[in-house]
C-alpha cells in the first residue's frame, strides 16, 4: 500500500490525519499514547522538508457544550512538548485557516481545530461533505492517513480528502496493519480472549475468527450472555437478551472451543465495593458478576499454556474498579510469561494493560477501538479505499 515513504516531501504541504482522540478525566489527558504514537510521521514530514497540517477529531461533537469540551488545544499543549515547531489554528473560517497555513514555514507544523466542530454545521465532517474535504484538500499537496483508530469512518477528513489528493498511509498505520495482519495467519495454537460488555459489539470479529481459533476464552459481561444462553441463573448480572439466540447457535456449533467462566467476584450493585465470591453452579442471586474468579483464572491459564498466538479484546472484569481487576491482571500475567505473539486491542483493555503495568510485556497494543475490530472482521477499512495497493 502506498505510504509516506513513497513521496518526496521536500517543499510540499502535507495534510496528515491523526487520531488524537484521547480520553480526558477531570480535564486532564488520561493516556497520551495516541499523541506519542502519531509523532513519528509528523517528524518525518518536517525532517524531510515538508510542512505538516495536522487534522484530528476529538470526542463526539453534537452540541455547543461538546464544542467547549473538545477543543484540541489541550492536545496541542501536549503535542508541542514533543514537536516544538508546532502552532495551533483555532479558527473554523476557511479563509482564516488558509491565511494561517500559508504563513507556516516548511519544516514546521500546524494543528487545526477539531474536525468534528464542522458537524455542528450540518454534519460536514461525519457525512463526508464535499465542501469540507475540498477545502481541506485545497490546503495541501499530499495527504497522509495516519489515524488508524478512525479508518473505519468514511468522514471528510479521512476518506474525503483521499478523493482528491495523492494519499498514503503513515508509520502508525503501517505498524498497525503489519501487526494485526499476523492474526490472519496465526501460528497455532491460537487463542482469542474476548471481554467487555457486549456480545453485539464483538460478534463480527468472533464470526471471522471462530473457525480458525483453537480456543475462545470469554469473560466480562459478554460471558453472562453466553452463560444465560446455556440456562444459568446469574442473579442481577447484566446480559444481552437479544443476543441469546446468537450465543446459543455459537455454543451449539463451537461449544468445544468456547471457554466460559466457572466462578466470579461480584457486588450487590455496579460499584467498587467488597468483591464477593460466588460459583457459577450456585450463583448468589443477590450479586452482579463484575469479575472472573480464581477457578476461572486457573481454567483460562490451562487453555493458554501452550499457545503461540493470542488476540485479546476487552477486559475480563470491570477494570475501572480496583476490586474487580483481579481476572484481567491475572491473565495478563499469564500471557506475559508465555513465549507467544500477543496482540491486544480496544480502548479498555489497552488502558488496563497500561494501568496494570504490562505495556512492555506484550507484543503489540493496537491504538484502535472500533477500527481494530472492523479491520479484523472485514480485513479492510473504508478510509483505505482510495489508496494504491
Ligand atoms: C476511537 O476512539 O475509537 C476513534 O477515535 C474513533 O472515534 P469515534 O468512535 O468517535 O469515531
Amino acid at each position: 500500500m502506498k505510504s509516506i515513504l513513497d513521496f518526496d516531501l521536500k517543499g510540499k504541504t502535507v495534510l496528515i490525519r491523526c487520531d488524537l482522540n484521547v480520553t480526558l478525566v477531570d480535564g486532564k489527558i488520561l493516556d497520551d499514547t495516541r499523541i506519542t504514537s502519531s509523532i513519528k510521521s509528523i517528524k518525518y514530514i518536517l525532517d524531510n522538508g515538508g510542512k505538516a497540517i495536522i487534522l484530528s477529531h476529538f470526542g463526539k461533537v453534537k452540541t455547543t457544550e461538546d464544542k467547549e469540551k473538545y477543543s484540541l488545544r489541550i492536545v496541542y499543549d501536549r503535542l508541542k512538548e514533543l514537536i516544538p515547531n508546532l502552532s495551533f489554528c483555532d479558527s473554523l473560517d476557511f479563509d482564516t485557516i488558509g491565511d494561517f497555513v500559508g504563513k507556516v514555514d516548511f519544516g514546521k507544523a500546524v494543528l487545526l481545530e477539531n474536525t468534528r466542530f464542522y458537524d455542528l454545521d450540518g454534519k460536514l465532517e461525519s457525512d463526508c461533505s464535499e465542501k469540507l474535504y475540498k477545502f481541506y484538500a485545497s490546503l495541501g499537496d499530499i495527504f497522509i492517513l495516519d489515524a488508524f483508530g478512525s479508518l473505519h469512518r468514511a468522514h471528510a477528513s479521512t476518506l474525503g480528502i483521499s478523493n482528491i489528493l495523492p494519499t498514503g498511509i503513515g508509520f502508525l498505520v503501517i505498524d498497525e496493519l503489519k501487526n494485526l495482519d499476523v492474526l490472519f495467519h496465526p501460528e497455532h495454537p491460537f487463542a482469542v480472549i474476548m471481554g467487555g460488555a457486549k456480545v453485539s459489539d464483538k460478534i463480527s470479529v468472533i464470526n471471522s475468527f471462530i473457525d480458525q481459533v483453537d480456543t475462545l476464552l470469554v469473560g466480562g459481561a459478554m460471558a453472562n450472555t453466553f452463560l444465560k444462553a446455556k440456562g444459568y441463573d446469574l442473579g442481577i448480572s447484566i446480559y444481552e437478551e437479544e443476543m441469546l439466540d446468537t450465543c446459543k447457535s455459537l455454543l451449539k456449533r463451537y461449544g468445544d472451543k468456547i471457554v466460559l467462566p466457572v466462578d466470579f467476584y461480584g457486588n450487590l450493585s455496579y460499584e467498587n465495593g467488597e468483591a464477593k465470591y460466588t460459583e457459577l453452579d450456585s450463583f448468589d442471586s443477590s450479586l452482579m458478576a463484575l469479575d472472573i474468579g480464581p477457578k476461572t483464572v486457573e481454567l483460562f491459564s490451562s487453555k493458554l499454556a501452550n499457545i503461540k498466538t493470542v488476540f485479546w479484546n476487552g477486559p475480563l472484569g470491570v477494570t475501572d474498579f480496583s476490586n474487580f481487576s483481579y481476572g484481567t491482571k491475572s491473565i495478563l500475567a499469564v500471557i506475559s510469561n508465555i513465549s507467544c505473539t500477543s496482540i491486544l486491542g480496544g480502548g479498555d483493555v489497552v488502558a488496563a494493560v497500561k494501568n496494570l503495568g504490562f505495556s512492555d510485556k506484550v507484543t503489540f497494543l493496537s491504538t484502535g477501538g472500533g477500527a481494530t475490530l472492523t479491520y479484523l472482521a472485514d480485513k479492510d477499512l473504508i478510509s483505505l479505499k482510495n489508496i494504491e495497493r
